[in-house]
């Protein structure tokens, strides 16, 4: 066992994993951790489990692990049901139904709504000259985003939040029974809530993607309550639990590297751009998966054997700073060529269905929030959330110099 820790208690490590990545990756790549699981930190390491069959993201179902409280309650919530914890063919079934409504073709029509929402969240920074980032632009861009393409009100954005962020805390290591209590009870509270929106869509479909998951489910095809449940609560948390920390973590990156953002001023933000981003310190640091037959790693040209149903972690942080990758991988470089490589949407069958969407926001998002502003300087240090598996800036207070016009 390496003696190297991979510790998600230890608030330094959740603060900055790199040093501790690149310890692992240079001493252990397959690493058996205390915590009685497997972390992988080598890039190929990380694709290859991702997209191997011998692999599950089943975990409830497939893993072999002692039976705790904790573990009970996660098998028992409604969140289990959704795609992302299933495999093949059920996954490939749920995956079909909303994939032609996530297609970049799809996405990009999405583009000047994306870009009205961002204008008028910038309109009081304009006038004030401040702008709380994550509250005031990087939370209510892609919530309202999302909640339009599902057709969901947002007269309880607040309350909604609350409770995302509530279940979001329970894909952590360091989850225990109380704070799975409070998902199961926020899960609880937003059930009512979203059965109230389904029921009324039910009698009256449109064009949204809600309506299309219902008419699915009615045109007899398996989709059942709990599995359209499940997609929404999916759709919805996913779809800005991730940017929000995306939009944070990038500004916090261009603040402290003053080259970067003179070149995404000048330019605007580009594709390639956000891929480094997300490359460079991305939301979601890593993914769990099991496998399903007794397989090995080669490390240094010996087996590393992984037996059936272990806990395998497949460190997307760690291999999008790996070495033999990325040239130079802890420097933010925008003319990297092979950004587009970076794991943070993972890959195979659950690479991230919302990823077009996610860049599009990115995009047009840094791109004003950069062009809008004369100067913008971070009034303190950006207040960072203490997790791990999702990795985001909480609180981030800037001043926005606005653009003097000359006209
Ligand atoms: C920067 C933003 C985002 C990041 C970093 C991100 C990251 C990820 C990752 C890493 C996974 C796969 C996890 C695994 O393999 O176990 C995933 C899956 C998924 N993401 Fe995203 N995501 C983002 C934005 C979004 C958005 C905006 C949406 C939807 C509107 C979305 C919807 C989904 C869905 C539905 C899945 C499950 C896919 C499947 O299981 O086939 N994501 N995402």
């Amino acid at each position: 066992m390496t003696a190297v820790a991979f510790d998600p208690f230890d608030a330094e490590f959740r603060r900055n994993p790199h040093p501790i990545y690149d310890q692992i990756r240079a001493e252990e790549p397959v690493c058996f951790t205390p915590l009685g699981f497997v972390v992988l930190t080598r890039y190929d390491d990380v694709v290859h489990t991702l997209r191997s069959n011998d692999f599950s993201r089943d975990i409830e179902k497939n893993a072999i692990l002692p039976q705790t409280p904790t573990r009970e309650f996660r098998r028992k919530s409604v969140r289990n049901r959704s795609m992302l914890n299933l495999d093949p063919p059920d996954h490939t079934r749920l995956r079909s139904l909303v994939s032609k409504s996530f297609t970049p073709s799809a996405i990009e029509r999405l583009r000047p709504r994306v870009q009205q929402l961002v204008d008028a969240a910038l309109h009081s920074a304009r006038q004030s000259g401040h702008l709380e980032l994550i509250e005031e632009f990087a939370f209510p861009v892609p919530f309202q985003v999302i909640s339009e393409l599902l057709d969901m009100p947002t007269d309880r954005a607040d309350e909604l939040r609350e409770w995302s962020q509530i279940i979001t805390a329970t894909l952590e290591f360091t989850t225990g029974v109380a704070e799975l209590e409070k998902a199961q009870v926020a899960i609880a509270k937003m059930r009512p809530y979203l059965d109230e929106i389904i029921s009324r869509r039910r009698k009256n479909l449109g064009n949204d993607m809600l309506s299309s998951l219902i008419s699915v489910e009615e045109r007899g095809e398996r989709l059942t309550n709990d599995e359209l449940m499940a997609f929404v609560i999916l759709l919805y948390i996913a779809g800005h639990e991730t940017t929000v920390n995306l939009i944070g973590n990038s500004m916090h990156a261009l603040l402290t590297h003053p080259r970067q953002f003179a070149q995404m001023k000048a330019q605007g933000c580009s594709s390639q751009m956000v891929d480094e981003l997300l490359r460079f310190d991305g939301p979601v640091q890593h993914t769990m998966r099991t496998p399903v037959v007794d397989t090995a790693i080669q490390v240094d040209g010996r087996p590393v054997k992984i037996k059936r149903g272990s806990l395998v972690l497949a460190s997307l942080g760690a291999g999008n700073h790996d070495p033999s990758i990325f040239e130079r991988p802890h420097v933010l470089d925008f003319s990297r060529k092979n950004a587009n490589r970076h794991l943070s949407f993972s890959a195979g069958v659950h690479y991230c269905l919302g990823a077009s969407l996610a860049k599009l926001e990115a995009e047009v998002m840094l791109s004003s929030l950069v062009k809008s502003f004369d100067k913008i300087e971070a009034l303190a240090d950006p207040e960072w959330r203490d997790r791990l598996t999702i990795r985001g800036v909480t609180r981030y207070e800037l001043s926005v110099q606005p653009l003097i016009s000359t006209r």
